[in-house]
């Protein structure tokens, strides 16, 4: 289904990638306005393990720890989930048929806890989610790291559209004018939600320096209980290294397009001068004071 939506995808004009839905722009071939209406009729359970993230604020290394923590929970060495499972992939046929990550059930069959994920804003989200208040870990990441990743990412994945230049990429950013939408307002709707108990927000950059503890908190966060040593051998297979070498396995050929750097402060290499104050003007403007801006220590 994945590999004929990507043939689709290259054949298709640049300019026709992305369309515009309730004022946001989405990748057509991957989020069809059928996908996002479908969205609506999704019942959650609050034991759902749900997770949230901006497109590039390290969605898919979450993924891992998540299948990971859930697979020992249950006394599991693996879990058999591969791909990462975004909400808004889901045709209404594969809702009603399989999911992608658990092919030979329906998401509405599938057993507890299901592993739920999406890039889109929390007022977009399924109604059910929160009258069940399902619990929601977010990541986010510095927002000219992000940029930079998202840049790499539209010019390698042919379902976005291939960016002119870095320039124009940035300025694009910068307006919202980008799959998913605006880095700013998805910040500014999650701070709204900082204080909710059925909320963990974790930083990228957090992540890289604790995994451990990131995992730690996570796993208590959704109420598992995983030993100290299930933990530590979290942890350690899911550094950026462990995670690039098995990304054949997990993602196919789309691999090294998911796991390239893996750092933090990539964007020096390719921020000007300018477009580094502006974005710090931006980010002034929209998010100064917030617990947000304090968390991402911007
Ligand atoms: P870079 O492009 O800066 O390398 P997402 O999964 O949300 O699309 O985010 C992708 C970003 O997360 C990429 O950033 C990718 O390399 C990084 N990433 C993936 N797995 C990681 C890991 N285990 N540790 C650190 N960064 C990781």
């Amino acid at each position: 289904d994945i590999q004929a939506r990507v043939e689709k995808a290259l054949t298709m004009k640049e300019e026709d990638k992305l369309y515009r839905y309730n004022g946001v722009l989405y990748p057509i071939i991957m989020s069809p306005p059928e996908n996002l209406k479908a969205l609506e009729g999704l019942e959650a359970r609050s034991d759902d393990v749900m997770l949230v993230a901006y497109p590039k604020c390290g969605f898919n290394w979450m993924v891992a720890v998540l299948q990971k923590i859930i697979a020992a929970s249950a006394g599991l060495e693996k879990s058999d989930s591969k791909i990462a499972p975004l909400i808004e992939f889901y045709s209404p046929e594969v809702q009603k048929v399989r999911v992608f990550y658990q092919r030979r059930t329906t998401i509405s069959n599938a057993p507890s806890p299901r592993l739920i994920g999406t890039h889109l804003p929390p007022k977009d989200f399924p109604a059910s989610f929160s009258a069940k208040k399902t619990k929601m870990l977010v990541v986010f990441r510095n927002p000219k790291d992000t940029a930079v990743s998202y840049f790499h990412f539209t010019n390698k994945n042919p379902v976005l559209p291939t960016a002119k230049s870095w320039d124009a990429f940035y300025s694009d950013f910068m307006s919202g004018e980008v799959a998913w939408g605006s880095y700013f307002d998805h910040a500014l709707a999650w701070e709204k939600r900082m204080d909710d108990p059925d909320v963990l927000i974790l930083t990228y950059e957090y992540l890289k320096e604790n995994l451990q503890d990131g995992v730690r908190q996570v796993s208590k966060f959704f109420g598992f209980k995983l030993t100290e040593e299930q933990v530590k051998a979290i942890s350690e297979a899911s550094t950026f290294n462990a995670m690039k070498e098995s990304s054949k396995d997990s993602h196919g050929q789309m691999g090294n397009v998911f796991f390239r750097k893996g750092e933090v402060g990539d964007w020096k290499n390719h921020f000007s001068e300018a477009q580094s104050k502006q974005m710090d003007a931006e980010f002034e403007k929209r998010l100064a004071g917030t617990k947000i801006a304090a968390l991402l220590k911007y």
